[in-house]
């Protein structure tokens, strides 16, 4: 059960709107004059059967009780949500809020820092930085796009900077912008650096990397693990890639800050970084509820081309991603780059080379068995076994029956067994395989996640779902929407998202305002494949679904008329709302009959 539900279970409307209203019962609803508008006559219902709100009168809107606080105290849906939830004594995120508190802290010292930075770079001090980024061709709005610094010499300049403005320093030193040296004094982190910050998917700035300038090793020092930042778990430019990744519905990693950049300013925004790690199972996670294809950009280097295979054959489970609880396999794909060059090499030389490079990227397992015989030696009975360990689980649990006997044959070939010998040798894996087969299905959301599964809570909105899934897939059909309006949507969650659609355009500014709280259900969303089949097919589709949720919504309206009128059924409505209604029938109807003629055969 989700928050929203859980809170929803434990309150009940009328108390809480009877702790900002005066209510007074009126047949089966309660009644008040409308605390958002005067009047003299009482026209806000709240009906304790539907747990729904209404003013009939000026303001003629209605709702929950998350919108209700909403609207009452002024505040983000995510306020509210803590508010009545504070109330009705649950807890809405596992962190207690002291720890949210600090993450927040440390994100605000982080932003200032990164703010600092990029004012250095274009101060003075900054002037060989500056130029060093020029001569490497990254321009003044990649610069600002990827909010790059520079961390001006001396060691306690960053700390100065933040002491002047009054920040908490143990933020600062929590944020791992400051460290103690041996003689216990604080000094700067990062100094006479570029500085790149590291932003995670929701555009904050988790950490830093910094480049040394001058030849200096170590090239690149990043933030330490931090209560915020975790290298391993994160992807660079996921924030600014993931919108042009979902449109693509392919993810291209890289290793390097400066490939990312590159290709950014090149217009190919699907490209996000490693950071130098091999791809760890967490940072597959990232991306797989975006992409359905992920290329793999590996450097023609063997060493650390070794590392990454070995790391892929930890996380290869967490390419698969769950759609409504069916995997799916996300297709990996390998792009090997020239000897001695890097994508940033490439990019900056021919953009066309680059995009050819992506292009024949070649599926995983038609990169990894020929790399077999690199890796072990296959002249012995030893090597032979030790490839298939370690490739069988994988061809094993392939969905593809086709595929799967493709990969099986042409492992066998090329470690010179027969199929037979191969299928031997699988059943001494088989046993293994089984026992991790159900606990991979079980643990296909990240380890560290403690969401219930959306299929466990209750009712769903399937058509409030298909309407959103398609927006958020193709957020350009946003025209389609017209006039209608977030309040028909009766799931609360879904409901604040349409808002936040409508609010922002763009599913970036979308996710920089999403509510924690939400963030499950936008992401469950944004796998769903209950959007319509095509592009083509979505904006009539959407339309006519928002059409139904429209009738909906009016025929509910209807009947709390009827309820706060307290009619008898048949009895005469309000001239309005019979208008309405008639004529978003005839619109629904003329929609059906538009599928009707251009679908002949159904
Ligand atoms: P690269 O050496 O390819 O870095 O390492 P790059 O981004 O292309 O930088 P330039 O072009 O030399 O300026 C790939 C990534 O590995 C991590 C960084 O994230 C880097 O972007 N790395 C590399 C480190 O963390 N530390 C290092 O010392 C080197
Ligand atoms: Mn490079």
């Amino acid at each position: 059960m989700s928050v929203v539900d859980d809170i929803r279970d434990k309150l009940d409307i009328v108390e809480v709107i009877s702790g900002h209203v005066p209510l007074r019962k009126a047949g089966r609803n309660f009644k008040a004059r409308c605390p958002f508008h005067t009047e003299k006559t009482p026209s806000f219902t709240v009906s304790p059967e539907r747990q729904t709100w209404r003013c009939f009168g000026a303001c003629a809107t209605g709702g929950d009780i998350f919108n209700f606080v909403m609207r009452k105290d002024n505040v983000e849906f995510g306020e509210a949500l803590r508010r009545l939830a504070d109330t009705a004594g649950v807890e809405v995120s596992t962190r207690p809020k002291e720890q949210v508190d600090r993450d927040e802290a440390l994100f605000r010292v982080n932003q200032e820092a990164a703010r600092y930075f990029n004012e250095m770079l274009k101060s003075p001090e900054g002037r060989a930085a500056l130029k060093y980024l020029n001569d490497r061709g990254i321009d003044e709005k990649a610069i600002e796009e990827f909010q790059l610094g520079y961390s001006p010499r001396g060691r306690d300049r960053l700390r100065t900077h933040l002491a002047t403005l009054d920040a908490n320093l143990g933020h600062a030193a929590e944020a791992g912008l400051l460290r103690s040296d041996d003689e216990g004094n604080v000094r700067d982190f990062f100094f006479g650096r570029l500085m790149v910050p590291i932003l995670d998917r929701r555009g904050r700035v988790a950490g830093f990397g910094g480049r040394s300038l001058d030849g200096s090793n170590p090239k690149y020092i990043n933030t330490a693990a931090t209560p915020i930042f975790d290298k391993q778990a994160t992807l660079y430019a996921l924030d600014k890639a993931a919108s042009a990744i979902r449109e693509h519905e392919t993810a291209v990693i890289v290793e390097g800050y400066m490939d990312v950049i590159a290709a950014h300013q090149n217009e190919r925004k699907n490209v996000v970084a490693s950071m130098g790690t091999a791809l760890t199972e967490r940072q597959v996670y990232l991306v797989r509820s975006l992409a359905k294809t992920v290329v793999l950009a590996l450097d023609a280097d063997a060493a650390g081309q070794e590392a990454t295979l070995r790391s892929l054959e930890a996380s290869w489970r967490a390419m698969e991603r769950r759609r409504f609880g069916q995997r799916e396999e996300v297709a990996l794909r390998i792009a090997v780059l020239p000897e001695g060059s890097d994508p940033d090499d490439i990019i900056r030389e021919s953009v066309e080379a680059w995009d050819e490079i992506v292009k024949s990227a070649v599926p995983y397992m038609d990169f990894v068995i020929p790399a077999m015989a690199r890796r072990h030696d296959l002249s012995t009975p030893q090597g032979k076994g030790r490839a298939a360990e370690a490739l069988m689980p994988i061809i094993v649990s392939m969905g593809n029956a086709f595929e799967q006997d493709r990969y099986f044959g042409q492992l066998a070939d090329s470690l010179g067994v027969t199929r037979e010998q191969l299928q031997a040798s699988i059943g001494k894996l088989r046993p293994a395989t089984r026992e991790r087969r159900p606990a991979s299905a079980q643990s296909n959301a990240p380890p560290s996640s403690t969401t219930v599964s959306p299929l466990a809570s209750g009712e769903r909105e399937p058509l409030e779902e298909f309407v959103l899934a398609a927006l958020l897939h193709w957020p350009e059909l946003i025209e389609v929407v017209g006039d209608h309006t977030p309040d028909e949507f009766n799931r609360t969650e879904n409901r604040e998202l349409f808002t936040l659609l409508l609010a922002t355009g763009t599913i970036d500014e979308l996710q920089r305002r999403l509510d924690e709280s939400l963030l499950d259900h936008f992401t469950r969303l944004t796998e769903s494949d209950i959007k319509p089949t095509t592009r083509q097919s979505a904006p009539k589709a959407v339309e006519h679904a928002l059409t139904r949720l429209q009738q909906r919504y009016l025929r509910d309206r209807q009947a709390e008329i009827v309820e706060s009128l307290e009619l008898e059924p048949g009895a005469q409505l309000p001239q309005e709302v019979k208008d309405s209604i008639t004529s978003v029938n005839s619109k629904l109807k003329e929609s059906y009959l538009v599928g009707v003629r251009e679908k002949p055969h159904r």
